[in-house]
């Protein structure tokens, strides 16, 4: 086994390694290490995945969750695929101008911070979907390395620390009652312990999904709702199911992409740019040459339109996915393009972002067993411990994903994506996501597995690693921490991660038409790569310090 350290002295952290037969790559030691050890104990990477999402939602607060959601792409060893949808739900309280005045103008802060901005949460549902329909052991055992971390604490990274200090004054806010994460200042290697998660989790244990969505765990849900003045009820919670979903799947060249279908626009999105690149010739422009990034930049704006227009919950809304990636539609989509200058996106008021990149947080995970069997999970609590309401009794902290709806036409969320009626808030309906938890086959075979968090950057940060390897000829090492940029169609801007572009191709792109907004870092990207000769390369990125990769 070769690998490389990353430099940090509490654990032994890995971003790249290749190992022989199976492998994990999650943003945290710990989660990765309960996700090997699953493994070792037979249990295949749906196990493992289940395991190192409930250790996740200990060891990872800001992102890793049982009060989030989230969506799993299997590729089994025999080629078979699935998707799981396991995102948040609208309570059936909802409607759409819950978030606007009286003069329908959007109330600041209402969807993204205290108990309106939860949706339903998903996750527990989706861990027992997962294992009912793949799981080898039993699920009790998946769950008692979570209640083990929990009741005996671990220990904060650096960057749980920093984070934690951070949000303290919005834990504060948005909770009366003492909780385990207001301290003064936390410092790197402080014990967190978590003692009523733990028994959160240990009813999960013994009752299954009713643990969680019933019983003492849904009262105290109902509870801190009715405190903060939030509409989730115990009759929402019961309501709560996960939803297997067709995987979409389609070609560029001799690869076949697996990933999401609505409600996260993340398949879709990713496949027409796939499909729109496919017949310029990426390679031979080169890796961030002015024609790369252009057609790169092109491509997004197009796909990102489409989603503000046409992408929603298909359980309430038409998705025309089937004309979105017909080949002619994806031909015509490009018919103004030009090589030379920036089609502009100026037709439609621009889109703000309102919050520094840094301060998004969703979380990732990879995972390829002994057998061959893949699994590609994002999760998310939205924003870095979610609403910021943290359930009194439970443990946990609450999503803020209400904001991922388009709370009204044309005005931007968080992440500065608008949208239409297909994404409006509506009782019982799931909000768009962007998330892209992706499998790729290279000639048949199982071939790199890979998502990331990034909010709405996520889709072109998954599409940017594969391209790197598959057109750039980048090892994944290099793919993966390879400087990033993006395009949402709004704003009209190109955001370039620091450094990303050297001057005399700002030039250039600015020659055509383009403009720049520079930020400190997009997606932290988590991948494994199939190599030639049957061993798994996985790669943490070197953005998150905690992401680690670990394999045997
Ligand atoms: O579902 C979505 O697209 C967003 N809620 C994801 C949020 C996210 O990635 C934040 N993190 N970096």
């Amino acid at each position: 086994m070769q690998c490389r350290k990353a430099d940090t002295p509490l654990y032994n952290i890995t971003q790249s390694v290749v190992a022989d037969s199976a492998m994990v790559v999650s943003p945290h030691p710990l989660s990765t290490q309960v996700g090997i050890d699953v493994l070792r104990q037979g249990g295949n990477a749906v196990d493992a995945t289940i395991a190192l999402q409930f250790a996740m939602a200990v060891v990872y607060p800001r992102a890793g969750n049982i009060g989030g959601g989230g969506f799993m792409v299997i590729r089994q060893s025999d080629g078979q695929t699935a998707s799981l949808d396991y995102r948040e739900k609208a309570p059936a309280a909802a409607n759409r101008n819950m978030y606007l005045d009286s003069l329908e103008n959007v109330i600041d802060g209402l969807s993204t911070s205290g108990h309106l901005a939860a949706g339903v949460p998903g996750t527990v549902a989706g861990m027992f979907a997962a294992h009912q329909q793949y799981g080898k052991l039993p699920i009790a055992q998946l769950i008692e390395p979570a209640i083990e971390l929990a009741r005996e604490g671990f220990r904060v990274s650096q960057e749980e620390a920093d984070r934690l200090n951070r949000f303290q004054e919005d834990f504060h806010k948005y909770n009366e009652a003492p909780n385990p994460f207001l301290k003064e200042n936390w410092m790197e290697g402080d014990l967190l312990m978590q003692a009523e998660l733990g028994q959160t989790l240990e009813r999960i244990r013994d009752q299954g999904a009713a643990g969680f969505y019933g019983g003492e765990t849904a009262r105290l849900i109902a509870d801190e709702m009715a405190e903060g003045n939030g509409i989730i009820t115990p009759q929402d919670l019961q309501n709560y199911q996960a939803k297997w979903r067709t995987p979409l799947t389609d070609t560029y060249k001799q690869y076949r992409v697996i990933s999401m279908p609505p409600s996260s626009s993340g398949g879709v999105a990713l496949l027409q740019m796939l499909k729109m690149l496919e017949p310029y010739p990426l390679s031979d422009y080169g890796f961030h040459s002015r024609e790369a990034v252009h057609l790169m930049a092109e491509v997004a704006r197009r796909a990102y339109a489409d989603r503000a227009e046409h992408m929603g919950d298909m359980d309430f809304y038409p998705v025309p996915i089937d004309s979105l990636l017909a080949d002619q539609y994806l031909l015509d989509r490009m018919l103004n393009f030009q090589t030379d200058s920036a089609t502009t996106s100026d037709h439609i008021l621009a889109g703000n972002f309102t919050v520094g990149i840094e301060s998004f947080e969703t979380t990732h995970t990879s995972v390829v067993d002994g057998a061959g069997n893949a699994v590609s999970v994002t999760t998310t609590l939205n924003s870095n411990y979610g609403c910021k309401v943290w359930v009194d009794g439970a443990g946990f902290f609450l999503n803020n994903e209400m904001d991922d709806f388009s709370v009204k036409p044309g005005v931007p969320n968080q992440f500065g994506l608008i949208g239409a009626e297909a994404n409006a808030v509506a009782a019982n309906k799931r909000m768009l996501s962007s998330m892209t938890p992706t499998i790729i086959e290279k000639d048949g075979k199982l071939f790199m597995v890979l998502g990331t968090p990034g909010g709405s950057t996520i889709i072109t940060a998954v599409m940017q690693v594969f391209l790197n390897v598959a057109e750039f000829g980048m090892d994944l090492e290099a793919a993966v921490g390879a400087k990033r940029f993006h395009h949402q169609w709004l704003p009209d801007v190109i955001m370039v991660e620091e450094g990303g572009f050297s001057p005399e191709l700002k030039t250039a792109l600015e020659g055509m038409g383009h403009s720049f907004r520079e930020v400190q870092s997009i997606a932290k990207v988590k991948a494994i790569q199939v190599l030639e000769d049957g061993r798994l390369h996985g790669v943490a990125d070197p953005r998150n310090t905690d992401d680690d990769a670990k394999g045997y």
